[in-house]
């Protein structure tokens, strides 16, 4: 007998619409990649006839109707996010929705209410929870193997810009950049955040000025359970994508360094040399795509929760909006100053 497959739509095949299209045509046994849809005709023509995709659309609510499918991937630009969300929690589909779900806490809380009535599954796509590295820090933390965690540091840096029609509409550095590390703060410490301390600054293009944004930040975060954390951010590192991560605790410590594409080392009279890390989050967090997604299709097959879900959603932009509110004010912010829901306890498993 033939296992019935998840028929997935993937709604908008852009940068990362194109990874998670790949993935569910010939990655993940129990799905199969059913209709793609996209504003742009050529980029989804590409897409669809590279992938051997028959059915497109270019209104995501044609896609909707199809009573057969059972998935959506949500992979459009951020503020289009809320009303597709909506309109697939009413059309009964499963939601796996790219980071961040919205910029507003209002409109998150609106989309968790929403799901949970119509019964669908929301993921959200921290894609960062699926790399090996990053799980191995969290196993080790959560076993109690470094003791209590006292520092968390995270070093998180791009290797060049997105376009500006991108910047203006991504939210700004915290909501569209940070958020990852917020989320992996939480999700390595297995703590809330309650304050964020954030600077930030424009050092690498005034086109970020323009759009009312920063392209360099470091945010100081305090944890429901006394640790403490720093975050660094730029969005052009020369040598390419920086991701290290670092957690300190009273019986030792755990760290994690960029992946490199080969492991060499040369020594000359000039110096020690090796490869640059990966270059962008396409190559680094290639294995994390696929892991998210068989996470998603499996919790949805089996009718489990999620593991990253629309309250995790929902945290990341509650810190990102306190660190923006803390640079443009150059203080500390409390997260109850932005949000007044109680914090603990922490769900993180
Ligand atoms: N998890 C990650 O690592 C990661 C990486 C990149 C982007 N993202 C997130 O994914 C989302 C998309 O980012 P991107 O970099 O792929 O952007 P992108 O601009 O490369 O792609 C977005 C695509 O959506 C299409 N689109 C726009 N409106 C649409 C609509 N109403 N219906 C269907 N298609 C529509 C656009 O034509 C475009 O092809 C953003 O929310 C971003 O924050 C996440």
């Amino acid at each position: 007998m033939t296992q019935h497959r998840l028929r997935f739509g993937v709604l908008g095949v852009g940068r990362i619409g194109k990874i998670h299209a790949g993935n569910l045509s010939s990655q993940i046994p129990g799905a199969e990649l059913a209709a793609l849809s996209d504003v742009f005709p050529e980029d989804l023509a590409a897409v669809a006839a590279q992938l051997g995709v028959s059915k497109t659309v270019s209104d995501y609510r044609d896609l909707l109707q199809d009573r057969d499918l059972d998935a959506v991937v949500i992979c459009t630009p951020t503020h289009t996010h809320y009303q597709i969300i909506l309109d697939a929690a009413a059309a009964g589909k499963h939601i796996f929705c790219e980071k961040p779900i919205d910029l507003s806490i209002g409109k998150i809380q609106t989309i968790n209410e929403e799901v949970r009535k119509r019964g669908v599954q929301l993921m959200v796509g921290f894609n960062r929870r699926f790399d090996p590295n990053f799980e191995k820090v969290r196993e080790i933390v959560a076993a109690g193997k470094i003791g209590e965690p006292h520092v968390l540091r995270i070093t998180s840096r791009d290797p060049s810009p997105p376009p500006e029609n991108y910047i203006r509409s991504s939210g700004g550095i915290f909501l569209d950049m940070t958020i990852h590390d917020f989320d992996m703060a939480r999700y390595l410490v297995g703590s809330e955040v309650t304050e964020v301390y954030a600077k930030a600054a424009v050092l690498v293009d005034s086109v970020f000025e323009k759009a009312g944004d920063w392209d360099t930040a470091v945010v100081t975060l305090t944890f429901e359970n006394g640790a403490l954390g720093s975050i660094d951010n730029s969005r052009k590192a020369i040598y390419g994508y920086d991701q290290r991560v670092e957690v300190f605790g009273s019986e030792g410590m755990v760290t994690v360094k960029n992946n490199a594409p080969n492991t060499h080392v040369y020594s000359d009279r000039t110096g020690i040399h090796s490869a640059l890390p990966l270059n962008f989050f396409m190559e680094r967090y290639k294995e994390s795509y696929l892991k998210e997604m068989r996470t998603f299709v499996d919790a949805v097959e089996r009718k489990q929760p999620v593991p990253v879900d629309g309250n995790d959603g929902l945290m990341a932009v509650v810190i990102a909006l306190a660190a923006a509110k803390s640079a443009r004010e150059q203080r500390p912010v409390k997260l109850t100053e932005v949000y007044q829901r109680s914090l603990s306890p922490c769900q993180i498993a």
